[in-house]
């Protein structure tokens, strides 16, 4: 195939091989490890503020529960942390990081990036930073991007940082979108390495293809009007209906795709880990590639969706739970507002042991910088201050 590949308006993107433009470079990850705020909200929660019900929920989407960011925590915060738990995971310095890429929808501020803010969080001198914005798929494409990166000789190390404070941006009179969604953040440390003349696609490892694609037709289907345009409105809408037959549709596609790329086939992928948006999407997409549930890692049930975070807090708890060992492909596939859809996949290398050292990190000891007296710091939405206030005491 020369050229991009098309599917309706959907354009996609991976190149040739899907692989680095340097044929013996290519990347691997090194660090991993996540961060979500204490406060949970769960169903039960949610019955007491919309007509619904925790049988509603559950079966419609299979959550359970939902992190919630605390007054003053915000998306920097807890990718700052995330960040510091990879960053000594992989047992680095935050200098010795060449590029800082931040997948988020929610931002702290639209300037500066929270990108930048992490980078002083967690003292690294050196490092460019920036936000990037393709929703829910943003972790697969943050991650895309720093592999081109260090992939074409530009550095050698990247933090790859997905995070979010949805709550901040949901409309909590909204029973179709406020039962979705979660906070969080997670955080990889990606390496640049260089491969030997006898490394094959069988035994290489680290990053070995990725897809990428966005779908205009899908641009008012999941979309939060505020911005620079005429409407201000800073709350998420959706089409729950149409948003879930793209979904099963392009996951399965970008999945497949990505395998393809990496020229293995389905029954070679150890494990999958797909956007933790709903349980029903994710069974849909093992009958539509034939991947069995056993393989797939889910803990939607606990954390809701949490878009561009989802997948890294998804991919530190797979690890830690022994579901990833040295030599196993994982493939990761992910949806969103766009629409985007993302896939990548890896053969692990790492340490699984190495999670450990995440625990040495204090997050007490991380700050994020507030502009001086400026912007009042970030709170706990209205309506769930009560609720969430209340299970405090
Ligand atoms: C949102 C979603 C769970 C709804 O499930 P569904 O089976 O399609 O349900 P429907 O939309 O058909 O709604 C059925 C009924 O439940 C009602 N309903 C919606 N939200 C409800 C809730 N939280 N509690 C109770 N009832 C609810 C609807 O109003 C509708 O009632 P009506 O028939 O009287 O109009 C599903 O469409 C979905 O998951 N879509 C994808 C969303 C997504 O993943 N977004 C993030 C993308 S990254």
């Amino acid at each position: 195939m020369s050229g991009p590949l098309t599917d309706g308006d959907a354009t996609r993107i991976g190149g040739e091989s899907g692989l680095a433009a340097l044929p013996n470079r290519t990347t691997h990850i090194v660090g991993w490890g996540h961060e979500v705020p204490k406060a949970l909200l769960t169903n039960a929660d949610l019955e007491q503020i919309v007509e619904t019900s925790d049988e509603w929920i559950g079966t419609r989407t299979g959550i359970r529960e939902r992190h919630i960011a605390g007054d003053g925590e915000t998306t920097a915060s807890m990718g700052a942390i995330a960040a510091a738990r990879a960053l000594a995971v992989a047992g680095v310095t935050a200098d010795s990081v060449d590029v800082i890429v931040v997948a988020t929808l929610t931002p702290d501020h639209p300037m500066p990036s929270t990108a930048v803010l992490i980078k002083e969080a967690i003292g690294s001198h050196r490092a460019a930073a920036f936000d990037l914005s393709a929703a829910c798929s943003g972790f697969a494409y943050a991650y895309a991007v720093a592999h081109g990166f260090l992939a074409a000789g530009l550095g050698q190390r990247a933090l790859v940082i997905g995070a979010e404070s949805l709550s901040r941006i949901v409309d909590w009179s909204d029973r179709s979108t406020c039962v979705l969604f979660g906070d969080g953040a997670g955080a990889i440390v990606l390496d640049a390495i260089d491969l030997h003349d006898d490394q094959n696609i069988a035994t290489r490892p680290g990053t070995l293809s990725f897809e990428l694609s966005a779908d205009p037709s899908g641009a008012f289907a999941l979309w939060i009007p505020g911005g620079s345009g005429a409407d201000a409105d800073p709350l998420i809408k959706m089409d729950g209906a149409k948003t879930y037959v793209y979904a099963t549709r392009t996951m399965a596609a970008v999945a497949t795709a990505a395998i393809e790329r990496a020229g293995l086939t389905v029954s070679e992928v150890d494990l999958v880990i797909p956007h933790q948006a709903n349980l029903r999407i994710i069974e849909h997409v093992s009958k539509a590639i034939a991947f069995p549930m056993e393989k797939i890692f889910v803990n939607l049930d606990r954390y809701g969706n949490t878009s561009a975070a989802s997948i890294p807090i998804a991919l530190s708890e797979a690890v830690a739970a022994g579901r990833l060992k040295p030599g196993d492909v994982f493939c990761t596939v992910a949806f969103g507002g766009g629409y985007t859809s993302g896939s990548f996949v890896t053969r692990w290398d790492a340490d699984p042991a190495n999670g450990a050292r995440a625990a040495a990190v204090d997050p007490s000891t991380i700050k994020i910088k507030r502009p001086v007296g400026g912007a009042k710091a970030a709170e706990v939405p209205a309506a769930l201050k009560d609720l969430l206030g209340a299970k405090r005491r």
